[in-house]
């Protein structure tokens, strides 16, 4: 992509677009906040946005929208069956994709639900280089187990693994050659990595798994949530691909997977998901379970405006200057924490800014989970809300017992399009200042914990009255500042 270079001053992330609509945001004070924090039980799931300034949770269904997707939606074909908004949907996955036959469905996880449901049997095992949450949950829900593949140093926070959502190959052949093939229903491969901070894989390595997938036949399901993100990054760091455009590069990665999927929440920027194939074996499969769960099959659980937008946000994942917005970003907000010694994720990754809260807050045991406590302590001091990405967001065993997140991180979205550079300055300085007084943070434990993804709608409580010392504190720094 072409650069701007700055005449004075070292280059900073210039946005390649304008405001047209804007929301108003507030930033209450902080005695509102330390009211709000407790109200949602230190989950900032759990907060209403009427208490949120900057909202970096996610970039779910947050992403900025275009002024042609908008325009798309006042366009939306109302049918239950044979809506010509789907018609164009499935137009841009075919081109955008490469893909003959879709299948709509609500959003990512449902296509997770279509899928297990359709291919998992009890016993089996799904290789994958890491897990996401919710594809977690729905095999655990069939029976079923998974294998996190990475390499040995993809879990280190700083690194400079340019590729750290890499399956290592000879782990995948001993996990096929342990389990053998008939309880293997597919490899799982991630794109940007979600878990272990947006981390991205490489084509090479895709190759080697399709390779390995086609010597012992077995099916590859891409989870392509994150592919724009992930092709930017192949662009950027792989250098057989840096002449390339991003859609021989999206297709490449496609044309390796017998079956995509994708949250279109994040893909595209609209809402919605969908599954597809060239496979009209595997289409046939699936094709019952969409009118169960979904909706009819053009449709699936979404109205059309939504329909549209996706349509036309599948077409610009293709623009590198709409893509490269939020990675941009990530890396600046990570090359300046990394300035301040804050502990980050590196190489900076895509989606958000990833801090390693158990170095962040080292003093506080991974039972009474670090980054919950970090991301209920920087939205108390900012406004700001992350989101929790560590044991909380893991699961008990059969017995009961924690198990420990591999990487306790505070997940800092930055959705597409949505912030300034001065707002992620603000970020940048309250999270030095929370740096300077991590001391004061405390633990957290759980007063209410649902049995299925508890992180969405736990409760927790302070394991102590840090909240209190914080508040002494920030009023001391800060005085009458917001
Ligand atoms: N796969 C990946 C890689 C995801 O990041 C997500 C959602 C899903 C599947 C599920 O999609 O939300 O549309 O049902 N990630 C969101 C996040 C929730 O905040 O990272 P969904």
């Amino acid at each position: 992509m072409s650069e701007v270079k700055f005449y004075m001053s070292e280059s900073i992330p210039l946005e390649l677009h304008k405001v047209r609509v804007v929301q108003k945001l507030n930033l209450v004070p902080i005695e509102r906040r330390y009211n709000a924090i407790q109200e949602a039980g230190f989950n900032t799931f759990r907060l209403g946005t009427q208490d949120v300034f900057l909202d970096m949770l996610t970039d779910s269904g947050t992403n900025a929208m275009s002024d042609n997707q908008i325009a798309a939606m006042f366009q939306a074909d109302d049918a239950y069956a044979g809506s010509q908004s789907f018609m164009r949907l499935h137009k841009a996955v075919e081109e955008v994709l490469g893909k003959k036959y879709l299948l709509p469905v609500h959003q990512g996880r449902a296509a997770e639900n279509v899928i297990s449901k359709t291919f998992i049997k009890k016993g089996d095992v799904v290789p994958m280089n890491y897990h996401f949450t919710t594809a977690l949950a729905h095999i655990l829900e069939s029976g079923a187990k998974i294998e996190e593949l990475l390499f040995d140093d993809a879990l280190q926070i700083q690194s400079d693994n340019p590729f750290k959502g890499n399956i290592d190959i000879q782990k995948l052949v001993a996990c096929i050659e342990k389990h053998g093939t008939e309880k293997i229903p597919f490899i799982r491969m991630e794109a940007s990595t979600n878990l272990i901070g947006g981390q991205p894989f490489s084509i090479a390595n895709l190759m080697d798994v399709r390779r390995i997938a086609d010597k012992y036949g077995i099916m590859l399901v891409l989870d392509a949530s994150l592919l724009g993100e992930n092709a930017y990054l192949v662009k950027q760091r792989e250098k057989e691909w840096a002449e390339n455009t991003m859609a021989d590069i999206i297709k490449m990665m496609t044309n390796l997977a017998d079956l995509v999927y994708f949250s279109a929440r994040k893909l595209s920027s609209s809402r919605g998901g969908g599954i597809c194939t060239n496979r009209k074996d595997l289409y046939h499969k699936m094709e019952a379970l969409i009118p169960l769960y979904e909706g009819f099959l053009t449709y699936g659980g979404m109205s059309v405006r939504e329909i549209e937008a996706m349509a036309v946000g599948l077409y610009e994942t293709l623009d590198e200057t709409m893509i490269s917005q939020s990675p941009t970003f990530i890396k600046y907000f990570v090359e300046q924490l990394t300035r301040l010694d804050i502990p980050v994720v590196t190489p900076p990754g895509v989606l958000g800014c990833h801090i390693d809260a158990r170095a962040f807050c080292s003093h506080i045991p991974q039972t009474e989970y670090p980054a919950g406590a970090l991301a209920a302590a920087f939205y108390f001091i900012s406004g700001i809300r992350g989101m929790e990405r560590g044991t909380i967001s893991s699961v008990r065993d059969e017995n009961g017992v924690e198990i420990l997140a591999d990487v306790e991180l505070l997940r800092l979205a930055i959705p597409r399009r949505v912030f300034t550079l001065s707002q992620i300055n603000y970020t940048i300085d309250r999270l030095h200042w929370l740096y300077d007084n991590r001391q004061l943070i405390g633990g957290l434990k759980f007063v209410y914990e649902p049995p299925v993804l508890r992180f969405f709608m736990g409760g927790l409580e302070p394991t102590s009255d840090w909240l209190e010392k914080l508040l002494v504190k920030f009023k001391k720094d800060f005085g009458n500042s917001l």
